[in-house]
């Protein structure tokens, strides 16, 4: 078990989605071309940028969102390092960022982790958010890769995402804003994704949504996901989500909840293009991702309709999953599927 550290004035219950600085933060460097040095922990604190860093002229980044958890076996554990260590490679390849070797991702967390202990939640708390950043931090002044590079992974004390907790999600399908074209970047956590969805959720949320649905850019017939989170439905006892063909981010949660929902569960599951008229017929909507782990859909609206799912309600189904999911992440239950990756 890591060494605690001294605890701090953090009040635990009052946790949200938001940055509290902490210790340190990992930092290493690479050329274009070049290999990635070791990197080591540094202060937690500001960075110091060229004007004409490529991340901040050309959007040249990628991230990661990660959790640490305080387990039922009094450990610290991590959640599937690996996969996050691997779309963050297959990411900053997407936007020329050399990638940062598997090992090096992997340690780097554990690093930090250590090193910020005391600022892990107590158990049912919340967790320690990892943020994993790649920029191209050199300067560039015409549209090519950066000439040099930094990888980062700051953390931070979280709570509940989405300001209703666990409550029903309220969602607006939109047709007037697209997250992501087929070819382009959405299949990656490329920074730029996000600065696309800001408007757009400002402007649902200025409508009273909590957030939109995005719809595939090329007909607008099928759901896509959440500007942060994958969706999925259950119809008669099948579980469905949109397939990953390229505007889909790839998530490690649902790629955890379809197998929870094939192997423990017994349940038929299904991936393919599903129809708006489809995803409002569902007996249960919920949506999955690190920040918002299994959170239920209970309002869908259209531009012409409001659907309520479930009446509102956390759905049976989306509540075995939930627990499920978050029972082997906090080692509440054994983890059949080897996910669980402690902390020394
Ligand atoms: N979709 C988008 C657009 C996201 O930003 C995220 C969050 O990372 C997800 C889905 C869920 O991915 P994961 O489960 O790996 O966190
Ligand atoms: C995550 O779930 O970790 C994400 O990265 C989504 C969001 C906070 C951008």
């Amino acid at each position: 078990m890591v060494k605690e550290k001294q605890l701090h004035n953090i009040n635990w219950d009052k946790l949200t989605f938001s940055i509290t600085p902490t210790r340190s933060m990992y930092e290493a460097h690479c050329e274009l071309d070049g290999e990635w040095d070791e990197g080591k922990l540094v202060p937690f604190g500001n960075i110091s940028l060229s004007p004409a860093a490529g991340v901040l002229n050309y959007g040249q980044g990628v991230f990661e969102g990660m959790k640490a958890y305080r387990s039922v076996k009094n450990r610290v554990v991590l959640f599937r390092p690996e996969k996050n260590a691997l779309r963050a490679a297959t990411s900053a390849e997407r936007v020329c960022i050399p990638p940062v070797p598997k090992d090096q991702f992997i340690a780097a967390c554990e690093q930090v982790v250590r090193d910020n202990i005391d600022y892990i939640p107590p158990r049912g708390k919340g967790s320690l958010y990892l943020r994993p950043v790649i920029w191209g931090t050199g300067p560039v002044l015409g549209v090519s890769p950066a000439p040099s590079y930094t990888f980062l992974i700051y953390v931070s004390p979280v709570g509940p995402y989405f300001k209703s907790g666990v409550k029903c999600l309220n969602l607006r399908i939109t047709n007037q804003f697209h997250r992501a074209a087929p070819k382009g970047t959405g299949g990656h956590k490329v920074i730029g994704n996000y600065a696309a969805s800001l408007f757009p959720q400002k402007m649902v949320k200025k409508a009273g949504f909590d957030d939109a649905i995005y719809l595939n850019a090329a007909n607008e017939k099928y759901i896509e996901e959440v500007g942060s989170a994958n969706l999925f439905a259950i119809k008669d006892n099948v579980l469905m989500t949109p397939s990953v063909d390229g505007s889909i981010l790839p998530g490690i949660t649902r790629d955890s909840v379809l197998t929870i929902a094939r192997e423990t569960l017994h349940m038929e599951v299904r991936e393919h293009s599903i129809s708006i008229k489809d995803f409002l017929k569902a007996d249960e909507v919920f949506c999955s991702g690190t920040a918002v782990v299994v959170t239920p859909v209970g309002k869908i609206t259209t531009n012409n309709t409001s659907t309520t799912i479930n009446h509102n309600k956390m759905g049976p189904i989306t509540k075995k999953i939930r627990k499920l999911l978050l029972g082997i992440q906090r080692e509440e239950i054994e983890d059949p599927f080897g996910w669980i990756y402690p902390i020394n």
